[in-house]
């Protein structure tokens, strides 16, 4: 197994938010999030505030700066609301920096302590596409409720079922994206996953690419998307112009059961995109038996892919800010390990009617 920088998770990501203390309440109400720490003025942060969140194995930091003069208040200026940084648990973030910077990452953080009285962790980081960093977190004897410098603030949410991330896909510029695919092979030691061309995803009117790498466990899942030249605009592209360059497009949170997931999401009122009802009619068709009714998949939204190994069902959020960049999918793993290429057509139509209404078509 290659795993040079000897990476273990993803540890968390964090967005750089307008209003963190709103955004929490978003991802708690809405998702099911459960608070669990906090930093800002009342633990001695002048700069920032931040809140962690969790639900299973996915851990969210929401962050928002205080003053102007931070650099998140640039970050937020630039792309709105974002993903900053997928921040990734390694076994020495000392060794990991030196080797991502040998292999050609441009460094972020030099490694240091974090510490308080829980106890020491070790942080570097190092850039990625556009903005985006990857943070490099090892432990040392840290104890505490998130990452030292915050104090437990646990709000219960009432949890979705949401289980862990399972892969989180990076929107990149025109002709960029063999140069992240080579970065995450070069850097990380990840491998090429599966490669989707603009035949596979393209519609009468837009078109993109994608390169999903993996580490070898299939455990970090990074897909990489570029615009592909089309009669009219790449969502990619809409996506680049809205976030001002290149950024985390979306998150794939996995869960158990998707049924009941996506019922308990869309109850508290989160938007989903919807495909027309003749999907549905073909579904039996093209995916063959499945253990959920059809109906109830319908009425819900979701959609299934099926391959050799299984297949898997999957839905997609509508953005969750006001520029149309950042949105999540919802997944559940019935044996398939692909992306569900079948659903592109039908999905990317449906991204192409919101492009639309939104004059970015
Ligand atoms: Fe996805």
């Amino acid at each position: 197994m290659e795993n040079p920088l000897k990476l273990k998770r993803i540890h968390h990501v964090e967005f750089w938010v307008g209003n963190a203390r709103q955004a929490a309440f978003y991802y708690r109400k809405g998702f099911g999030f459960s608070q669990v720490a906090y930093s800002g003025l009342e633990t001695g942060h002048r700069q920032r505030t931040s809140y962690a969140l969790s639900q299973g194995k996915a851990n969210f930091l929401l962050t928002t700066p205080l003053t102007p003069d931070d650099p998140a208040a640039d970050h937020i200026k630039k792309h709105g609301d974002g993903v900053r940084d997928i921040a990734l648990e390694v076994a020495d973030a000392d060794e990991a920096f030196a080797e991502a910077v040998r292999r050609g990452a441009k460094p972020a953080e030099e490694p240091h302590d974090l510490s308080d009285e829980h106890g020491t962790v070790r942080r570097a980081a190092v850039h990625t596409y556009g903005d985006t960093i990857h943070s490099l977190i090892s432990y040392k004897d840290y104890k505490g409720p998130f990452l030292p410098g915050f104090m437990a603030a646990p709000v219960a949410g009432d949890d979705c079922g949401i289980l862990r991330i399972d892969h989180i896909v990076g929107n990149v510029e025109l002709g960029q994206m063999r140069h992240w695919a080579d970065f995450y092979t070069r850097v990380f030691g990840f491998h090429r996953y599966i490669t989707f061309d603009d035949k596979d995803i393209s519609t009468e009117y837009s078109a993109l690419m994608s390169i999903v790498m993996s580490d070898d466990s299939h455990s970090v899942k990074f897909p990489i998307n570029e615009p592909a030249p089309a009669r009219k605009k790449s969502q990619i592209q809409e996506y680049i112009e809205a976030y001002g360059g290149a950024g985390a497009q979306h998150i794939a949170l996995q869960c158990k059961d998707v049924l009941y997931t996506v019922s308990k999401l869309e109850k508290n009122g989160m938007e989903f995109l919807r495909v027309p009802d003749a999907y549905y009619d073909a579904l039996p068709a093209r995916v063959g038996p499945l253990e959920e009714p059809i109906g109830t998949l319908k009425s819900l939204g979701v959609l299934v892919d099926r391959d050799d190994e299984g297949y898997l069902l999957q839905i997609f959020s509508k953005p969750v800010e006001d520029r149309p960049t950042v949105f999540f999918e919802v997944i559940q793993r019935k044996g398939s390990r692909g992306f569900g290429k079948g659903n592109f057509k039908a999905l990317f139509e449906s991204i192409e009617l919101e492009q639309a209404r939104r004059g970015n078509l």
